[in-house]
């Protein structure tokens, strides 16, 4: 199949427009499982980040004049997977917040890869307009990770056998 780089393009959107919209049923059931104050609140922070990046996906096909539409992303419903397979085989709060955290970073890593990927196809395209929207949701996702190192030092210190706390 001659695929141009547009298709590409427009197959990695879709591919991110389904990966949020997973997301978004996913975050509230960390959220519910997350002990920590503030686990919960970055879980929750980032729910209404997401929907704004599905706003912004939105409008990225608007600029590519396509109706927006995904198109299941395998990854992101494998990630999720195996998240909550690690949730149920834990009892320990602060292990379950460290496991947590461990699920969530995947899922931003690659959110990352695919955002940097797609921010660049769309300054490759000319897509001017996309490419300033994808680089918004680029460096969201950037410090959602950040965030989450933060609290996988505090966290991860507790449940290696409370040294703090
Ligand atoms: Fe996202």
């Amino acid at each position: 199949m001659q695929k141009t780089l547009k298709d590409l393009f427009v197959d990695e959107i879709k591919d991110l427009y389904n990966a949020e919209k997973q997301l978004t049923k996913a975050l509230p059931q960390m959220s519910k499982k997350a002990t920590s104050e503030e686990l919960k609140e970055a879980f929750e922070k980032h729910l209404k980040e997401t929907e704004k990046q599905i706003t912004r996906l939105e409008q990225v096909f608007n600029e590519l004049e396509l109706t927006p539409k995904g198109k299941k992303c395998e990854a992101m419903e494998g990630l999720i997977k195996e998240g909550k397979g690690l949730m149920e085989e834990i009892d320990k709060s602060d292990t379950l917040d460290a496991a947590l955290i461990a699920a969530a970073q995947k899922v931003e890593h690659y959110e990352i890869a695919s955002y940097g990927t797609v921010r660049t196809y769309a300054e490759q395209l000319n897509f001017s307009k996309a490419e300033e929207l994808l680089q918004e949701t680029l460096e969201e996702e950037s410090a959602a990770n950040e965030k989450l190192t933060e609290l996988a030092m505090k966290i991860n210190i507790e449940a290696a056998g409370g040294v703090e706390k």
